[in-house]
């Protein structure tokens, strides 16, 4: 099977490393050189597919399925007209993906099909997430605490010329889940556990959600325990009433692909819908295949080609880390996928610092201790055995390279009570 990536950045990524895991020959195509994705590639072409339809046609007419991984509307619209009509499989749904690009729509979407999603302002109190509509990678995600801080929050959104998205925050928590579905069956995929960055950015997936939770303070680094909100459990109530708003989510935008769904655990423990993203997530496919071998490129791919999901169920069989470091000026820290992002090509390293899987920009001589990025997936017995393997292998990281390792970061509202109008922002880069 030789798999088409378009877009090379994050989503690109863990579709590539995702369909070497399958044994598929990846040929990634983006109009950038240099992407991340292009270490995991057996052939890289670059150039905009819009523009070059001829080329486009030739490099895919020579794969046998094309998966889109940008967020870029024009390459997708594009796709979705063009690669049908070659014959080949298109593992991506371009009438899904235009409701749930739109945080405004979806929401609009969660409340006419009864699934629970935050309280939208002023139907609810402060704080309040302020966010825009369209935009992923929690890029311009505050927080909010006062109404002079939404009317700054709001002016800066429109300054940019984005919609706001305004509504209660839920103190998580935060989880999500994938589900395939095709021709009106679904398949939910397993559920994973999120944590995040001080600018609300995913900086470390665990899976299974049962005994992935640590309270901040319990693993190294993080934020103080007294900062805790949330008890780290989450019932099998939650994880029902999840599987449940994901197949009825992915039923009410006719998915005809896979789809990611977010939510943030509420007090009562009703996980409420904060987002859903009909295209391959990053991160979350990895820790995935990790905890329960369930592969979702493959999936997807055997799903498109037989017109239909197949028939299983998710089991976790081991536990399963997925977290990323950058390392810059004598130190190393976990932080949010954005670090990804901009990275050069990924080597992908099995076994490096003790980790099962590394893929990493670090220069192979030399300058160690410059600028570069490394993804750690970790297995374990059990979420929280794989948690100590990736602490294990950034302390490892960190003494073969001899730097300090940085006390994590986490959200305002983890780890602090009082929340200042503006004190979270969205990395602003993505
Ligand atoms: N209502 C909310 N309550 C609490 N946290 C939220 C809420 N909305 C967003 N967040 C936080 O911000 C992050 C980014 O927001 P999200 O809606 O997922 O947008 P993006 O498209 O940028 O991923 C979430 O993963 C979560 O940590
Ligand atoms: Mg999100």
């Amino acid at each position: 099977m030789r798999l088409a990536i378009v877009g090379g950045k994050l989503q690109g990524t863990e579709a590539a490393y995702l369909a070497g895991e399958a044994g598929y020959e990846v040929v990634l195509i983006d109009r950038r050189a240099e992407r991340p994705a292009a270490g995991l590639a057996a052939e890289v072409h670059v150039f905009d597919v819009t523009t070059d339809p001829a080329r486009t046609r030739e490099v895919l007419l020579s794969c046998d399925a094309v998966l889109p991984a940008c967020e870029d509307d024009r390459a997708l619209q594009f796709l979705s007209s063009f690669v049908p009509r070659m014959g080949l499989p298109l593992l991506f749904d371009f009438d899904a993906y235009a409701v749930t690009q739109s945080k405004l729509r979806s929401n609009a979407l969660f409340e006419r099909l009864g699934v629970p999603c935050p309280l939208p302002w002023p139907r609810c109190g402060f704080p309040v997430v302020v966010k825009p509509s369209v935009g992923s990678g929690s890029t311009g995600v505050q927080l909010v605490s006062s109404e002079p801080g939404l009317a700054l929050a709001r002016a800066a959104l429109a300054a940019q010329g984005a919609q706001a998205v305004i509504e209660e925050l839920v103190a998580g928590p935060s989880l999500s889940i994938e589900v395939i579905a095709f021709g009106g069956e679904a398949l939910t995929l397993l559920p994973t556990f999120l944590e995040f960055d001080a600018a609300y950015d995913c900086k470390r997936v665990v899976a299974p959600v049962e005994g992935a939770g640590a309270a901040p303070g319990e693993h190294a680094g993080a934020a103080p325990a007294d900062g805790a909100r949330w008890p780290a459990a989450v019932s099998a109530a939650t994880l029902a009433a999840l599987d449940t708003a994901a197949r009825r989510l992915a039923e009410g935008v006719a998915l005809g692909g896979v789809m990611d769904v977010e939510v943030m655990v509420a007090a009562d423990g009703t996980p409420k819908v904060i987002e859903i993203d009909a295209r391959l997530p990053s991160q979350t496919p990895a820790a995935v295949y990790h905890a329960s071998d369930a592969n979702i490129v493959a999936l997807l791919a055997e799903t498109v080609a037989a017109g239909r999901p197949p028939v299983m169920a998710p089991r976790a069989r081991r536990g399963a880390v997925y977290e990323h470091v950058l390392v810059e000026d004598g130190r190393v820290e976990v932080l949010g996928e954005h670090i990804v992002g901009g990275a050069g090509p990924l080597r992908r390293c099995d076994g490096l610092y003790g980790a099962d899987v590394v893929l990493t920009d670090r220069p192979e001589t030399g300058a160690s201790r410059g600028r570069w990025v490394a993804v750690l997936m970790t297995r374990g017995a059990t979420a929280a055995a794989a948690r100590e393997r990736a602490a294990a292998a950034v302390a490892r990281l960190a003494d073969e390279h001899g730097l300090e390792i940085a006390p994590e970061s986490a959200p305002a509202h983890e780890s602090a009570c009082a929340v200042d109008s503006g004190s979270a922002l969205g990395p602003g880069a993505s």
